[in-house]
């Protein structure tokens, strides 16, 4: 019978090989769950930040929780086909499933007291392609950077320092602008009369692969009427979308997409400078809004709105905040989605909660 070899050394150099992978795992969790670097602003604390003093509203978005689902289609004129090759630039019409909605956490906030309305929108062309877009009413962002956004939340937030707030716009004189815009544009009474701006900027490239930064905007059809704050909070709760609803059942409403296009050395990276109003603009088609639907059960809710979906043809620019609200949104929609009891939805008969 022959010997087995035997080595003395083996087992004691399997179990530190065993040791060494067990601590490279750990390490790996601790450094995934940002125990390795508590400063490190990780989606979850962006999304953590976003809940109002109660805790957020299961089932919800964590931001913009208050909406309505629309859908329709964009009515593509052609005009930006040779700035991208994005298939939904080319003549045509494309199917659209949208979303208008309120900046907020609280799905329950009565319409007058949110100023910053929403427009997300997703646009199908063919080949799976498609484009996701979420804008906002204002003409440009609050602050500069993914870090101080936290940093404004957790301010707005800190119950504890009466100075927090005053502290943030020393150090983000930016915000001015956005403060300002806030206390002084008008409000409108209808979702049909906002302009709805990305805010951040993209590249597009086109068939001879040129580049291009552009930004675009969604501009209302219908002529803006300014109404004041406390006629607002006079009316009902949900004014804007049971008036939204009555106008698109009375007729579709329209939208220009503008697309504005950066001189070479605009400020592509920060949302929170606007670009001077001389720019080119390309008009490239129109969105129809055919049907309005509520979010329980319907076609936007299950949907993530986020603005890295992009056909080939757009792309992201250096802009950080597209990467940083994708990383957010998914964080947003795996919690909401997850709190079945409490997803938006018709009760159905028999439904004991
Ligand atoms: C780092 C900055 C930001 C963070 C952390 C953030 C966070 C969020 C979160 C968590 C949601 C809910 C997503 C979901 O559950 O599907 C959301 C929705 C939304 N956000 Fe942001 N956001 C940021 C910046 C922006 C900017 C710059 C804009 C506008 C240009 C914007 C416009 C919107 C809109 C319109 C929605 C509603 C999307 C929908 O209908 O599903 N956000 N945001």
């Amino acid at each position: 019978m022959a010997d087995r070899p035997t080595s003395s050394a083996s087992p004691l150099r399997s179990l530190v090989l065993i040791a060494v992978i067990v601590v490279a795992l750990v390490a790996a969790f601790a450094y995934t769950g940002g125990w390795l670097s508590p400063n490190r602003l990780t989606p979850a604390k962006l999304v953590n930040a976003l809940a109002p003093p109660g805790g957020p509203a299961l089932g919800y978005r964590r931001n913009h929780a208050k909406g309505i689902c629309f859908t329709g289609s964009f009515e593509s004129n052609g005009a930006a086909a040779s700035l991208s090759t994005a298939p939904m630039l080319a003549t045509g019409s494309y199917p659209v499933t949208g979303r208008f909605n309120l900046a907020t956490p609280v799905p329950t906030a009565p319409d007058g007291t949110v100023r910053v309305r929403g427009l997300s929108l997703r646009i199908v062309a063919g080949n799976g392609s498609e484009w996701r877009t979420a804008m906002i009413d204002a003409p440009f962002f609050a602050v500069s950077t993914p870090q101080a956004f936290y940093g404004l939340l957790k301010a707005v937030g800190d119950k504890s320092n009466p100075d927090a707030m005053k502290n943030f716009i020393g150090a983000h004189p930016e915000f001015g602008n956005f403060a300002k815009w806030a206390g002084s544009a008008p409000w409108t009474a209808s979702y049909a009369q906002e302009q709805y701006n990305s805010l951040n900027s993209f590249v597009f490239t086109n068939a001879a692969g040129e580049t291009q930064a552009v930004r675009w905007s969604f501009v209302p059809a219908a002529h803006p009427e300014a109404i004041s704050p406390d006629e607002l909070k006079a009316r009902g709760a949900d004014f804007l979308d049971t008036d939204i609803t009555q106008r698109v059942h009375s007729a579709p409403q329209r939208w220009t997409l503008v697309f504005t296009l950066a001189n070479p050395g605009d400020p592509t990276a920060d949302p929170t400078k606007a670009w001077p109003d001389d720019r080119r603009k390309v008009e490239a088609g129109t969105l129809v809004v055919n049907t309005i639907e509520p979010e329980a059960d319907g076609p936007c809710r299950d949907l993530n709105f986020d603005p890295t979906v992009l056909p080939a043809g757009m792309h992201v620019s250096d802009d950080p905040f597209p990467a940083a609200r994708s990383a957010a949104y998914a964080v947003s929609f795996d919690r909401r989605t997850a709190e079945e009891k409490n997803y938006p939805r018709h009760p159905a008969a028999g439904d004991t909660q």
